[in-house]
């Protein structure tokens, strides 16, 4: 495979995140509510360990929503304190507030009982880029901020962004955690849903995946979508018939690169309707 994984990268991720986390109360991890394994460190569990951490599945509203409710389902079994946002539209934020309440419960009223004030909530946001850190930390604050990311060679001095209500406060500069690909298949899970640049893999290969996937998990929605009666076992033949479906065609020939293009920018924009790629049975966690 082309993609690499740059242990530079994370080591440097890693101080900055270590750095934050001296900080704040409470971790918000986002991931991508499509891909919820494969849109996370896995390093992310030791990196934040000892912190009380809220796992967000973001773009819940580009996801198939019966698979993100079993996602949240076994997350919860684990433990673990998990809510579905659509950060874009500003949907599932007082779930967000409260999980991250809950989270602070106890050592609050611990507080509280000694005649102290808790004062708002700390919280660093982390994820992998294109996750929507920044269009979260904008819809919690309520108003648009230029949210940066850890710039080399610039110090920058940490803001607390100030939550609607007030009872939250937000580090300005969210951490930016790298996607790890240990298989194949996070690269392609990752590249369909376009939280990687196409030209990090093979554009064919991510699209046959992407039409392999599609077919097996969304048949129908995919049928409707392209006007197709009977969906080709084959992938290759189904980009095919894509691409004569949609005109894609020179000189007798099916344009393969344009049919791969096409067949990703709808699932990326959500043409061909809700669709997840991930669900928790394929990691044995249903
Ligand atoms: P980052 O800081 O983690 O790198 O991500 P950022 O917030 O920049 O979001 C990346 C893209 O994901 C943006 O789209 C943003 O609008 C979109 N996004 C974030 N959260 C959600 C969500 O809950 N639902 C949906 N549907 N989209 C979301 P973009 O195309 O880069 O920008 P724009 O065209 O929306 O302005």
């Amino acid at each position: 495979m082309a993609i690499q994984w740059f242990p530079g990268h994370m080591a440097k991720a890693r101080r900055q995140v270590t750095e934050k986390l001296k900080l704040i109360d409470v971790v918000i991890e986002l991931v991508d509510a499509r891909v919820p394994q494969s849109s996370r460190n896995p390093m992310v569990d030791e990196i934040t360990e000892g912190k009380p951490r809220l796992i967000v599945l973001n773009k819940a509203d580009m996801a198939d929503p019966v698979v993100t409710d079993a996602w949240l389902r076994a997350l919860k079994r684990d433990d673990i304190e998990v809510v579905a946002v659509d950060a874009k539209h500003s949907k599932g934020l007082k779930q967000l507030m409260s999980g991250a309440e809950k989270l602070m419960q106890e050592k609050h009223d611990r507080m509280r009982e000694k005649g102290r004030n808790p004062g708002p909530i700390r919280a660093l946001i982390i994820g992998i880029p294109n996750v929507g850190k920044s269009t979260l930390i904008n819809r919690l604050a309520g108003r648009n901020i230029a949210v940066t990311g850890d710039r080399p060679g610039v110090t920058k001095r940490q803001q607390w962004i100030k939550m609607k209500g007030g009872e939250m406060e937000l580090l300005d500069t969210p951490g930016i955690l790298w996607p790890k690909f240990e298989d194949q298949m996070v690269g392609y899970r990752l590249a369909a849903t376009g939280a990687i640049k196409d030209d990090i893999l093979n554009l064919d290969d991510i699209a046959l995946y992407t039409a392999r996937e599609l077919s097996a998990r969304y048949p129908d929605q995919l049928k409707e979508r392209f006007k197709i009666d009977q969906l080709p076992e084959d992938a290759v033949e189904l980009l095919e018939l894509i691409g004569k479906k949609r005109g894609l065609v020179s000189g007798g020939y099916v344009d393969f690169e344009k049919a791969s293009e096409l067949l990703l920018n709808e699932l990326r924009h959500e043409k061909i309707g809700r669709v997840s790629l991930e669900t928790p049975a394929d990691h044995d966690m249903a």
